[in-house]
């Protein structure tokens, strides 16, 4: 097999196999930036200027390659797809943990089958079981909830803060003496202010588990999200920023917590593979799950990974120039960002005086193409019935049998500063191919809404 193979769609054409990757990740990540322009009616029934065709896409799928193929095809040709043996000498994975753990400037990564398998791994890393509390954010993905259910703690809610992550107040509100760790989840390209976050864990003995998943590549004060608490965690699902479709890994630099995350995505057994890395083992074995990661993924990884940097220049180039060019703006207050150079530019963030002028305002921009919504990609648990019922997958689950567990009430009355930061933000999604004309338009549709509206 070689990449000069002409491959036919449709009997339309013959293009190569290169050819035909960039267009179907066009085609599937129904990103057309810059390929046409759409003209709507002005005020007065006269043309308007073109708009510019935006569709943030997906971001890892726009920078698929020959790197990515290559990749694939040496796995295939080797006949090797499991990471540990197979008639070749299987190295995707464990280079892709080698390069990530130090790109990341970590000790360790473990390559894993999704982020919620990497949130699992590292909360059994940090030995979290029943009895203990985990103070999550009240707006946040699932797996953060469930990775805490899972292991039979009991889940407590802090609010977040206008950094749209965990106010550090709150956080330190909900410690209470079975409090065993916190998740800063980093969300929406944007960071958790971890100085202050980072001081009250110290202060109080609580472990800081890093959930990355959505802001793969930020930093904060020039170190890499992942490496500042104790444990870090990153998706590889599509809508995240480099992807093999689904995956996960897990950065430590604790060789305690790496054997334990590398035991319990292993059936609880060790590997001589973690050992060389992290030392003798320092725990038997306990009963895990299978969370390994194939070589298939890990191909894709490596070669992603190789272009980390390029899609984060890319995006925080397009999310820098619209914020410059809104900041201005009275009666709008951007997303306060504690390190905005360390951002990755998923979207750009700003909030309105109420949530009718938040929709009126999201409303007008949609109308002009511009990709507005509210907040998306999370859950504003405390309110979702099944949590607020504190459902489980067995009525005698440890997490809220407990007298604490029993006790802790959900819903509203939980998070409603939370519920409050939600209805007056807006999100205006970043493409990294967005061009200095879609950036420009983005700028000039925000500022004419904006006047229409105060
Ligand atoms: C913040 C956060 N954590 C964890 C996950 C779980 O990742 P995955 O979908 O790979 O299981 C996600 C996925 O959307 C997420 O957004």
């Amino acid at each position: 097999m070689t990449t000069q193979n002409a491959t036919k769609i449709e009997g339309k054409q013959n293009l190569t196999r290169r050819q035909f990757l960039s267009t179907s990740c066009m085609t599937l990540s129904g990103t057309a930036v810059g390929l046409g322009t759409q003209r709507l009616l002005g005020r007065e029934g006269t043309t308007a200027p073109p708009i510019p065709n935006i569709n943030p896409g997906y971001i890892g799928p726009q920078f698929f390659d020959e790197r990515e193929e290559q990749a694939l095809l040496e796995v295939l040709e080797s006949g090797s797809p499991f990471r540990y043996w197979g008639p070749g000498k299987p190295t995707k994975v464990l280079h892709f943990e080698e390069k990530f753990a130090e790109h990341m400037g970590t000790h360790f990564a473990l390559g894993v089958t999704s982020g919620t398998a990497a949130l699992d791994c590292a909360v059994a890393g940090l030995g979290i079981g029943p009895g203990d509390e985990v103070i999550i954010p009240a707006y946040t993905w699932w797996s953060d909830y469930t990775c805490v259910v899972n292991a039979g703690a009991l889940p407590v809610f802090a609010d977040i803060d206008r950094t749209l992550n965990i106010d550090p107040r709150d956080f330190e509100r909900k410690i209470t003496p079975r409090t065993k760790a916190v998740i800063a989840v980093h969300l929406l390209g944007g960071l958790c202010d971890m100085d202050p976050i980072m001081g009250i864990a110290r202060k109080k003995g609580v472990a800081v588990l890093e959930d990355c998943a959505q802001c793969v590549g930020g930093s904060y004060r020039g170190k890499k999200l992942g490496s500042i608490g104790d444990v870090g965690i990153y998706s590889f699902q599509i809508n995240k920023l480099m992807t093999s479709g689904e995956g996960g890994a897990v950065v430590t630099s604790d060789p305690l917590i790496y054997e334990r995350a590398a035991r319990f995505h292993d059936m609880g057994t060790i590997r001589r593979v973690f050992t060389d890395r992290s030392g003798p083992s320092r725990v038997q074995t306990f009963a895990g799950e299978n969370f390994r990661m194939s070589e298939l993924t890990g191909a894709v990884l490596g070669a992603q990974l190789t272009k980390l940097d390029l899609m984060l220049t890319q995006l925080r180039g397009n999310a820098g120039s619209i914020y410059d060019g809104i900041k201005d703006l009275a009666g709008i207050r951007l997303r306060h960002r504690p390190d905005p150079d360390g951002d990755i530019g998923y979207g750009v963030y700003f909030e309105m005086k109420d949530k009718t002028m938040r929709d009126r305002c999201i409303r007008e921009l949609r109308k002009r193409k511009v990709p507005a919504s509210t907040l998306s990609g999370s859950v504003l648990l405390p309110i979702h019935e099944s949590v607020i019922n504190k459902r489980t997958r067995h009525p005698d689950w440890p997490s809220f049998n407990s007298t604490e567990g029993k006790k802790i009430k959900y819903g509203p009355d939980s998070c409603r500063q939370t519920l409050g930061i939600f209805d007056r933000f807006v999100q205006i999604r970043i493409g990294p191919k967005y061009t200095e004309r879609i950036n420009n338009y983005i700028v000039d549709t925000i500022r004419r809404v904006h006047q229409d509206l105060v």
